[in-house]
């Protein structure tokens, strides 16, 4: 619905500014994948790493997520797509705060995903495929959702009764799966920092 008594103000603090003063530009990493895919974990071994170079970061949590901002939603085709829908304003409003937005979504949908890639803009929107396979993700079941979900006592659960459509070009595919959480994380480090996202990764203190 649009309000045509909405006036859009401009602001004198641009995101060029926060850029100059952060030293990195806000963009969006998007790790997409199953539930225990390995998003959450990775999102937040990311995080710590960018924080002791100085990045400003935030870490979006499909579980967290859905306590507030999303707490009316629940998993029909039309409130995930609702859900991402939000996700994707919010985040879009952090990266033009200078952060750097890391969501841990299931976000099934390519279409979706599609959506907050266009909206963040180019150059600003790092799709990152947790590849686990769903054996894989059964078998570790940390919530214990997919016992559930195999009894029926849970409905349309992704990969068990509701689709995941892999994305078709990532930017980082990583097959969580196979690859341990150091090396996946050294993985999206390295693209960040060829790509000149983030700087002087090579100073990286690993502690809390
Ligand atoms: S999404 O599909 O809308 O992107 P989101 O990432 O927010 O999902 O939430 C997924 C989390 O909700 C899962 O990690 C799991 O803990 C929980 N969950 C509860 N019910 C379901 C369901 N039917 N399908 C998938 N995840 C569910």
């Amino acid at each position: 619905m649009t309000n045509n008594n909405i006036v859009w103000h401009h602001a004198v603090i641009t995101p060029s500014h926060r850029e100059a003063l952060n030293g990195h530009k806000g963009f969006v990493m998007w790790f997409t994948g199953l539930s225990g895919a390995g998003k959450s974990t990775l999102a937040h071994v990311v995080e710590e790493r960018l924080y002791h170079v100085g990045c400003r970061t935030f870490v979006f949590d499909g579980d967290n997520v859905r306590h507030g901002l999303c707490s009316d939603l629940g998993f029909s085709a039309e409130d995930r797509s609702e859900n991402i829908r939000r996700i994707g304003e919010m985040v879009k409003l952090f990266t033009e705060a200078g952060i750097i937005a890391m969501t841990a979504f299931i976000s099934p949908y390519i279409k979706d995903r599609d959506w907050v890639r266009s909206l963040a803009g180019k150059d600003k929107f790092i799709e990152i495929y947790c590849d686990s396979s769903l054996a894989v993700c059964e078998s570790r079941d940390t919530k214990g959702l997919y016992v559930k979900a195999r009894k029926g006592e849970i409905a349309e659960f992704t990969g068990i009764s509701s689709p995941y459509e892999p994305p078709v070009n990532p930017e980082l595919h990583l097959k969580t799966d196979e690859t341990s959480l150091e090396e996946c994380v050294e993985i999206v480090i390295k693209y960040l920092s060829d790509r000149k996202f983030i700087a002087n990764v090579k100073t990286l203190d690993n502690s809390p």
